[in-house]
């Protein structure tokens, strides 16, 4: 790469400019350690000046210990510089670090946006959440499929694609929800989004302007409430009872946006029944309201009968469904999909060109290689048995080791699920305790203000391996017996 370096005064010799320069961009911190530099004969090109004098310039940066050459490779900027070097001030004629940032005028949408973080890079352990198993993933398959589709690669696939995303993906996903997921669709209705979060946002930005309601479950899923709340929304929760949210008493108010996770409820693991599914529908097409139904993980079912999608059931096309291939394959794959009523197809394209134009199309078309020819589907098939096997493992050995005191609810879809606490310690002084014997539990407070949500951990099993959930429950039998009595 080119060098940029401040320009040069007429009065001040070539070698001290040449050299002057690339020390105080050192010292600046804009050349950083380890980073090569040009060789003479391109720095002498680039400025115009003579072998001679970069030549003279670049040795005595190496005798100041600032430049170090690599037999073979080139010249770079010592690796080790002292920081004493480094704390040097400035040469004249370079921007002065300034101490205080100047006073931003931010947006209220930025003023209002807190961070909702998720990426966890420790390794899992018991009983990490919202995560599959990606030890199991045929990555020498994937290798296989993305070597042959670049091999293949047509020109226009480095071209781009259309705003909803690359056709033959969007046509795979709709004949996959159509068949898995009870959803009825045509592909021109899926957008190709990078996860339901860029869903949230995008259906946030078309349909919610500030001060509007949203209503969603309490407890609820903490990455769309953020949404809604930086959106400058009035955000209403409902409670979630054993079949799914309670529609409030009055109904919704006029012209909301719901925001549910029905196949599986976020985070109780509630299924809901079909009875309020409609009433559901009933209640909110009543109100002029829109749902947005969030399906993020309930591919895998391990028992009772599959729930059709809210969307299949409704007639009247006010329902969008959220989808995402984090839980499906994994989560660093970034790409989810959106299905929108035809008559918003228009609206919600607009507003996405303006953001993210499409998603990397390269990744779309071997993702759809990878569904197309079958390994999807086998994954997903094998995964589900793995993980109900896992939750067997799970329910069965805290059955035995911490009944009485912690009761694991039996979910039937997901990849985590509830534990309850029974005696009078609440679940944040468990999950602290927990994390002194690494192990990973999230307590339910952090997802809805409820009283009861105090009692209640969110325990993951899908990722986990029956050992380490052996070991995890264990480890809370130790723990929950200490708390329960007092003892250390
Ligand atoms: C309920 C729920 N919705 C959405 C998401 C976000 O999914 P994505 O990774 O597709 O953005 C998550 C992530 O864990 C989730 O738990």
């Amino acid at each position: 790469m080119d060098l940029v370096l401040p320009p040069r005064t007429r009065d001040m010799p070539a070698t001290q400019w040449l050299r002057e320069s690339i020390r105080g961009e050192i010292l600046a911190g804009r050349l950083r350690p380890g980073t090569r530099v040009p060789s003479t004969r391109e720095l002498a090109i680039q400025f115009d000046l003579s072998r001679g004098t970069v030549v003279d310039a670049i040795e005595q940066l190496g005798f100041e210990g600032y430049l170090e050459g690599v037999v073979g490779s080139g010249t770079f900027v010592t690796t080790s510089l002292p920081d004493e070097l480094l704390q040097l001030k400035p040469l004249p004629g370079h921007v002065q670090a300034q101490t205080s940032p100047p006073r931003r005028r931010l947006s209220n949408f930025a003023r209002r946006a807190q961070p909702y973080m998720m990426f966890d890079p420790r390794v899992p352990r018991a009983f990490r959440t919202n995560l599959p198993a990606l030890s199991l993933f045929p990555t020498e398959l994937w290798t296989q499929v993305t070597a042959r589709r670049l091999r293949r690669a047509p020109a226009t696939l480095f071209l781009g694609c259309e705003t909803f995303g690359y056709r033959p993906l969007r046509s795979t996903i709709c004949d996959y929800l159509c068949n898995s997921r009870g959803v009825s669709c045509t592909p021109d209705q899926v957008v190709i989004t990078s996860g339901i979060q860029e869903s949230l946002d995008l259906v946030t930005r078309v349909f919610v302007n500030p001060g509007e309601t949203v209503y969603m479950e309490e407890p609820g899923y903490p990455g769309a409430a953020q949404v809604f709340e930086a959106a400058g929304a009035a955000l209403k929760r409902s409670p979630v009872d054993n079949e799914g949210l309670e529609i409030p008493p009055g109904g919704f108010h006029d012209g909301s946006l719901i925001y549910i996770t029905p196949g599986h409820q976020f985070p109780l693991g509630v299924t809901m029944s079909i009875r309020r599914r409609l009433e559901l529908l009933d209640s909110a097409s009543r109100s002029n309201c829109l749902i947005l139904e969030d399906d993020y993980d309930s591919e895998f079912r391990y028992s009772g009968h599959p729930v059709p999608s809210l969307q299949g059931l409704d007639q009247r096309g006010i329902v969008l469904f959220g989808g995402s291939f984090s839980k499906m394959l994994f989560p660093s794959i970034r790409v989810g999909f959106l299905v929108v009523p035809s008559d918003l197809v228009d609206r919600v394209e607009a507003v996405k060109s303006l953001t993210n134009r499409y998603a990397p199309v390269i990744d779309q078309a071997i993702l759809n290689d990878f569904i197309a020819e079958g390994h999807f589907g086998r994954h997903i098939r094998r995964m589900r048995q793995v993980y109900g096997e896992r939750l067997s493992v799970l329910l069965d050995l805290a059955q035995k080791e911490l009944a009485g005191e912690l009761e694991v609810s039996p979910v039937q879809a997901g990849l985590q699920t509830v534990g309850w606490i029974k005696s009078r310690f609440n679940s944040t002084r468990l999950a602290k305790e927990a994390e002194q014997r690494n192990i990973e539990l999230s307590p339910l407070s952090r997802y809805g203000t409820s009283e009861y949500l105090r009692k209640g951990i969110s325990m993951g099993f899908a990722s986990i391996e029956p050992t380490e959930i052996r070991r995890g429950i264990k480890e809370l039998a130790a723990i929950v017996e200490k708390l329960r009595t007092g003892r250390r």
